[in-house]
């Protein structure tokens, strides 16, 4: 039996194991089961020692896409240049060498795939990327890619500006975030993350205004997704705006891992 499963903390109401078992049926794989470890930041170490070895492939999230990087043998290029890594898998080189840890990052492809399945084409656009953490290094990852043009704003501007140093974007001011004239605005902060389905009222916020998307018929994609229509989504459209939602972006990265995890498996 091979085990799979999410590294996070806390795990409680994650959406990876409905995925995997859909997927584990759909492929017609009987020998795998996807398990939950939720592990403090305190215990990481530990996991990485005992349970590790006993583990296929691990899907990761927050708090530790960053820190994971530290056991690992090998990070992939783009999950180095991103920062982070949300899959990891024991690889071989040769069937005589010993496994070897690495990690990879498919946030990005998540992005990217969401944005192309809603026909969105990003090349030569103006994208406002808000939030400047691992999942909006993600996003303008994608975003450079593909050939749009990128303003970030953050609360933290030193965070933003360690993004644009890192990849060819602009920055704005948090407080002037709502006069960039964009035609792509991508919510990568954790403002309006709601801790379970039911938990509408405390989150129920957006980075902008509402009346930032007065008569602007552009494009919202939020990463949030625990509640599809959140706040920044439903202003949005309320003004016209194509809105895509997070969970789309949820099932692409986690196609796209299950790919590299279980499809392309080689231990
Ligand atoms: P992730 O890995 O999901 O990107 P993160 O690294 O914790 O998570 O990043 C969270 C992002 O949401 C950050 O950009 C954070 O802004 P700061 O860099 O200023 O902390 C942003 N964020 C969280 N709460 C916010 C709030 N109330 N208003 C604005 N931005 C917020």
């Amino acid at each position: 039996m091979k085990i799979f499963g999410l590294l996070a903390h806390p795990v409680a109401h994650s959406l990876s194991p409905d995925l995997y078992r859909g997927w584990f049926s759909e492929y017609g794989i009987q020998d795998a089961k996807f398990e939950l470890f939720d592990v403090v930041p305190e215990e990481l170490e530990d996991f990485f020692q005992k349970k590790m070895p006993k583990i296929t492939g691990l899907a990761v999230s927050i708090p530790h896409k960053e820190t994971v990087m530290q056991y690992l043998d090998e990070v992939d290029d783009v999950a180095k240049k991103i920062g982070a890594v949300n899959t990891i898998q024991w690889i071989k080189k040769s069937p005589l060498d010993r496994p070897l840890l690495k990690g990879w990052n498919t946030d990005w492809i998540g992005v990217r795939e969401a944005l192309c399945e809603a026909n969105v084409e990003v090349r030569g656009q103006r994208v406002l990327v808000f939030g400047a953490g691992g999942a909006a290094r993600a996003v303008v990852y994608a975003l450079i890619e593909n050939g749009a043009e990128v303003v970030i704003a953050n609360r933290t501007l030193e965070k933003a500006e360690s993004v644009a140093a890192d990849f060819r974007c602009f920055v704005v001011h948090w407080d002037d975030r709502e006069t960039v004239q964009a035609d792509i605005v991508v919510n990568a902060t954790s403002v309006g993350l709601a801790h379970s389905k039911n938990d509408r009222s405390s989150h129920d916020e957006s980075p902008v205004s509402e009346n930032f998307w007065d008569a602007k018929k552009i494009v919202a994609f939020d990463l949030v997704y625990r509640l599809k229509m959140t706040k920044f989504l439903r202003d949005a459209a309320a003004s016209g705006a194509h809105v895509i939602t997070g969970d789309r972006m949820l099932w692409h990265q986690g196609k796209a891992q299950f790919e590299i995890l279980v499809i392309s498996s080689d231990v």
